[in-house]
C-alpha cells in the first residue's frame, strides 16, 4: 500500500509499504477512505515531537470503511464505514475511567506518533471498539474528517479547558484549523466577545467569516496594547494558545484578565517563560491538555443538528499520490489559503 512516512527532522517521502495486519484481538484494520494533515504532523516534521521516529507512517485523523476486526472487537465488522478519532482508549485503564482517554496506558495519542498513522490505504486500529465511531447513514464523511481531531481539540484543550463562559471575552491566539475549530465551539457559550490573532490576514478574514468580533494581526508586535484597548485596559477572560512557539503563550501570559484562564493547545517543542513576577498575584489559571476525545458524541449530534458546519475548514483536495503537494499546501498556506486539506485515498 501506499504510505506517507516520516523520515527524520524535514524529511518524508510517499513509499510503498506492507499492508498492516490485525495484531491483537481488539484491532481493526480501516481502508481509509479520507485523511487530512495537522499542525501536529508540521511539528513531527519540524523535530518537535521525539516519540516519533524515523520509518513512522504519519496521520491520526480520517474515516473509513472496517476491513477486518479481532476477535474480541464486538462494535464493528467488516464493512462498517467508521471514524477514526485521534486517540486511541483502551476504556478500561485508570486514565480511561477518569475519560482521560490522551494518557490511556495502552494507547493515547499514539496514531501516526509511536505506531503508524492514517496517511496510507490502510491502517490498524488498536482499542477498536472504543476508538472508532460508527458513521451515521447520510452523514458527510468529509464534514466528519474535521472531527477525529479538530473540533474536540479546539473544544476541549481550548473552550472548555479555557472556561468560556456566556458574556465573557476569549481571545484565541492563532487562526489554524484547531484555533478555528475553538472560535467555532467557542460559540456553544455565548461569549461576548472573541478576538482572533494571527498573523495571516487571509486566515484572520476566514475568522471573521466563523464569528470572531475582532482580529488582530500580530506582524507589528503590538498585539497586546491592540487587546487592552479592545477590552478597556482589562485583557480576557479566556486566552487559547493555538499555535505552539513560545511568542504565542508569551502572549496569552499578557492579555489575560485577572481571574482569567490560559488554555494551551499548541504543541511546544522548546520552552516558553512563565512570568510568574508578574502572574503570581493574577489569580489566573495556566490550563495544559492533550485532546481526550471525550467530547466526540456530543460533536457528533452537534453536527448531525448542523449546528455547526465544520466543512467550511477544508479548502483543498488531494489524491494520497498528491499527498507531497498536499503537505506543501498545508504547509504554506499563507500564499496558499489552505486550512484543512482532504486526501481521498
Ligand atoms: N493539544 C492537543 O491535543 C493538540 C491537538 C491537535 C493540534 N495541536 C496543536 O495545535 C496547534 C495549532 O494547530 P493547527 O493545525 O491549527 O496549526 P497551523 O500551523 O495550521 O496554525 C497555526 C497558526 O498560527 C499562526 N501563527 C504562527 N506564528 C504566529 C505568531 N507568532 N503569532 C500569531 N499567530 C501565529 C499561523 O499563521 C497559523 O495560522 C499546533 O501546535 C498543533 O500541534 C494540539
Ligand atoms: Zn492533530
Ligand atoms: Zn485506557
Amino acid at each position: 500500500m501506499k504510505a506517507l512516512v516520516y523520515l527524520g527532522p524535514s524529511h518524508k517521502a510517499l513509499e510503498e509499504r506492507p499492508k498492516p495486519a490485525l495484531a491483537a484481538p481488539s484491532d481493526a484494520i480501516v481502508q481509509i477512505t479520507r485523511t487530512t494533515i495537522c499542525g501536529t504532523d508540521l511539528h513531527i516534521l519540524k523535530g518537535d515531537v521525539p516519540a516519533c521516529l524515523p520509518g513512522r507512517i504519519l496521520g491520526h485523523e480520517g474515516v473509513g470503511i472496517v476491513e477486518a476486526v479481532g476477535a474480541a472487537v464486538t462494535a464493528f465488522k467488516p464493512g462498517d464505514r467508521v471514524l477514526i478519532s485521534c486517540i486511541s482508549a483502551c476504556g478500561k485503564c485508570d486514565y480511561c475511567r477518569k475519560l482521560m482517554y490522551s494518557h490511556c496506558t495502552t494507547g493515547g495519542w499514539i496514531l501516526g506518533n509511536s505506531i503508524d498513522g492514517t496517511q496510507a490505504e490502510f491502517v490498524r486500529i488498536p482499542h477498536a471498539d472504543t476508538s472508532l465511531y460508527p458513521i451515521p447513514d447520510g452523514a458527510d464523511e468529509e464534514a466528519l474528517v474535521m472531527l477525529s481531531d479538530i473540533l474536540p481539540t479546539g473544544f476541549e484543550c481550548g473552550v472548555l479547558n479555557g472556561k468560556v463562559q456566556p458574556g465573557s471575552t476569549v481571545a484565541i491566539v492563532g487562526a489554524g484549523p484547531i484555533g478555528l475549530a475553538a472560535l467555532l465551539t467557542a460559540q456553544f457559550y455565548a461569549p461576548a466577545e472573541i478576538i482572533m490573532i494571527d498573523l495571516d490576514s487571509n486566515r484572520l478574514d476566514l475568522a471573521k467569516g466563523f464569528g470572531a468580533t475582532t482580529t488582530i494581526n500580530s506582524a507589528d508586535g503590538r498585539a497586546v496594547e491592540a487587546v487592552m484597548k479592545q477590552t478597556d485596559g482589562i485583557g480576557v477572560d479566556t486566552a487559547i494558545e493555538a499555535v505552539g512557539i513560545p511568542a504565542t503563550f508569551e502572549l496569552c501570559e499578557e492579555i489575560v484578565a485577572p481571574g482569567g484562564t490560559i488554555a494551551n493547545i499548541g504543541v511546544h517543542g522548546t520552552k516558553a517563560a512563565l512570568h510568574l513576577e508578574r502572574l503570581w498575584d493574577r489569580n489566573i489559571t495556566i490550563a495544559t491538555r492533550l485532546v481526550d476525545t471525550v467530547s466526540t458524541p456530543m460533536l457528533l449530534k452537534v453536527l448531525r443538528s448542523n449546528k455547526i458546519d465544520p466543512k467550511r475548514l477544508i479548502t483543498h483536495r488531494f489524491k494520497l499520490n498528491q499527498i507531497l503537494e498536499a503537505y506543501e499546501t498545508f504547509g504554506h498556506a499563507a500564499y496558499t489559503g489552505a486550512l484543512k486539506v482532504i486526501i481521498e485515498a
